[in-house]
């Protein structure tokens, strides 16, 4: 529960180290994990500083790279850097930058060094996303010989990383960029939605089905979704026959 240094204050030990300790750890709010979209600003806030009781302070980018630094005086410095000249701090230790670009995505660290000579850091991940565009299901259909149709569909989509979410009349159904369904008379789902999403944002296509083997159309804001009747030939010839 001490800061790892306590042992440079031997003399006020214990009292000193209550009044450290209250005043350097990070509220439990602030979130060590930052999602944003491209091309929006962001800030960084690894613990809110307290002017007056640290020396200095630094962000690092990718564990290594010093990006911007304050020291005395309300002085910063800009280290070269592809994030030179979109950045800047205030004097809680905040990092504001703007425009964060999909490559900005690592971790970045608050290294503070307190009055009194020791250092803490605190580190943030963040990472940079764009948002998902519209997927649009396609489908394959195969017809059996008893009336049921095999249906496989494939949600494309040229976003990664994403999730994929399937739902079907009946609800949720596996989660994975492909499904495949077998479709009889009796039992089969009108409508198959898929949905991607990032973590900043998602969007969804729909197919629809008036039977078991038929499409119907696309639901999508574009119409773009394209269909792929596959009747295997083989199977077809068989019921020619
Ligand atoms: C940092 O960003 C958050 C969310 O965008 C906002 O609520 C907060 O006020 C900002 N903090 C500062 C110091 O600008
Ligand atoms: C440091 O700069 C900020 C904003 O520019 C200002 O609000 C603050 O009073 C300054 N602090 C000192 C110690 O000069
Ligand atoms: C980062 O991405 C931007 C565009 O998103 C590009 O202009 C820039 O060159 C990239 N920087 C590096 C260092 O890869
Ligand atoms: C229909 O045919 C398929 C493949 O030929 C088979 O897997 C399925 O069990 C059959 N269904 C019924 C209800 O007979
Ligand atoms: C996918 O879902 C998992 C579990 O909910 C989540 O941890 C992960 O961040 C998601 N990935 C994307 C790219 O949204
Ligand atoms: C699909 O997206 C539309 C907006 O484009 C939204 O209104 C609808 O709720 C979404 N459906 C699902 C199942 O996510």
């Amino acid at each position: 529960m001490f800061p790892r240094d306590w042992e440079c204050f031997p003399a006020l030990q214990l009292l000193f180290c209550l009044l450290l300790e209250t005043s350097i750890q990070a509220p439990s709010d602030l979130a060590n994990e930052i999602n944003v979209i491209a091309g929006h600003n962001v800030n960084l806030s690894g613990t809110m500083l307290v002017p007056g009781r640290y020396t200095s302070f630094a962000w690092i980018y990718a564990t290594d790279q010093k990006i911007i630094e304050w020291y005395g005086n309300n002085e910063t410095k800009r280290f070269e850097s592809k994030l030179q000249d979109r950045v800047r701090l205030d004097d809680h230790g905040t990092l504001f930058i703007n425009k964060v670009q999909k490559n900005d995505s690592s971790t970045y660290t608050l290294q503070v060094l307190w009055i009194g000579g020791e250092e803490q850091e605190w580190a943030i991940q963040l990472q940079v996303y764009d948002r998902v565009s519209k997927p649009t299901i396609t489908v394959e259909v195969e017809k059996s010989e008893n009336s049921t149709c095999q249906v496989k569909l494939f949600c494309e989509t040229q976003d990664q990383p994403v999730n994929y979410t399937w739902h079907g009349d009946s609800g949720p159904l596996p989660q994975d960029k492909a499904l495949e369904i077998t479709h009889t008379p009796e039992t089969y789902s009108r409508s198959y939605t898929c949905q991607v999403s990032n973590p900043v944002s998602s969007k969804n296509d729909t197919a629809y089905f008036t039977s078991p083997c038929i499409l119907a159309r696309s639901f999508g804001v574009h119409g773009s979704a394209t269909w792929l009747l596959a009747m295997v030939p083989v199977v077809l010839s068989f019921l020619l026959a």
